[in-house]
């Protein structure tokens, strides 16, 4: 299971899309997921497989007690895959254990849908940027899916240079004269537990704007203008080889109230039109998965973009590699009921 993305926390759907009463589909690394909530709201992610012939569970209904049945022959299964019921068998408790579906680790925090793609997740939790967590802060969400591999995404969101080009028209064009006179661009990386920061100095001026990158797949860009802060989040979130979900959490400390929100609501939706304008040129990307830091003609201020692959070809991608791909309906295997 989630051979492209072995063993990360990463987000997968806004917590407001997992509505209570039905599940809902989402595909993550290859794999699909029926994500659902039980009766007290708790959310609940399994495999989109039905253990007994295959169907999508997501095609189910959440019963009255938190269930998750499936359309096919109505076995039901609860929020650790366990199944909860067979019809017109009785099948005993012991046996029915071993007829469950195939749970996945999944939090909810932030307003987004966690998800681990892995079966242990013992001793990690996902970890969130302080914007997403705090109170005091408004957020806005949104989400749209690129035809890319996910490592061409992000390292997008880590790659300085392109703004005066790309975004000439938006956060680049300041950037623009800059670059044309070839004005000394230092970019300067500094590790840190989550994954690290990128500090910009343009003919030795620090830009105002920090940017990190949160392993494995986020993005934090961090404005501050007259004591007001801004916090852009993106995660680029691994649908399969070829698709990329990018999820976009705008968060500022100001505007709080209803009485703006609608002129607020503009300056958050002016964060797509940004996230838009990269699309096409980073869908151009060949090959699309990035290639090995040797693989590319590369120069000083790639410096991010280059850690960002270094981490990639030395600690995920042998990770995928050795992974085994063993069908999630083969995992728990028992006998048949009878
Ligand atoms: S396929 Fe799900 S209960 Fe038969
Ligand atoms: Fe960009």
């Amino acid at each position: 299971m989630f051979e492209l993305f072995p063993d990360e926390w990463t987000p997968v759907a806004f917590a407001k899309e997992i509505r209570r009463g039905r599940a809902k589909k989402v595909r993550v690394a290859g794999e699909d997921l029926a994500l659902f909530r039980d009766h007290e709201g708790r959310l609940a992610a399994l495999i989109d497989r039905c253990p007994h012939r295959g169907v999508a569970l997501s095609l189910g209904r959440v019963t009255e007690a938190g269930t998750l049945e499936c359309p096919f022959h109505g076995w039901k299964f609860d929020r650790e895959g366990a199944c909860a019921h067979v019809p017109f068998c009785d099948v005993p408790a012991d046996k029915r254990a071993r007829l469950g579906a195939t749970a996945v680790p999944c939090r909810e925090r932030g307003g987004l849908v966690w998800i681990f793609t892995g079966e242990d997740a013992r001793g990690r939790e996902p970890e969130l940027p302080e914007a997403l967590v705090e109170p005091g802060w408004a957020h806005f969400q949104y989400a749209e899916e690129w035809s890319t591999h996910w490592t061409r995404a992000m390292e997008n969101m880590l790659d300085y240079p392109h703004l005066p080009y790309v975004h000439q028209r938006s956060i680049g064009r300041q950037l623009r004269a800059p670059a044309e006179r070839n004005a000394h661009l230092e970019l300067e990386v500094r590790p840190t537990s989550y994954g690290m920061q990128i500090v910009a100095r343009v003919e030795g001026k620090q830009s105002p704007a920090g940017l990190s990158w949160r392993r494995p797949n986020g993005m934090v860009l961090d404005l501050s203008f007259g004591g007001r802060r801004m916090k852009q989040h993106i995660y680029c979130v691994p649908v399969d080889e070829k698709v990329t979900r990018m999820m976009l959490i705008s968060t500022r400390d100001f505007g709080l109230f209803a009485l703006l929100a609608p002129l607020y609501w503009l300056l958050d939706w002016s964060n797509t039109w940004i996230l838009r304008e990269d699309r096409a040129v980073v869908e151009s990307s060949q090959p699309p998965e990035v290639p090995h830091p040797s693989e590319e003609k590369s120069v000083a201020v790639d410096g991010p973009t280059l850690a960002f692959r270094r981490w990639y070809h030395r600690e995920l991608k042998p990770r995928a590699a050795q992974k085994v791909d063993v069908p999630a309906t083969s995992l728990r295997k028992g006998p048949r009921a009878s």
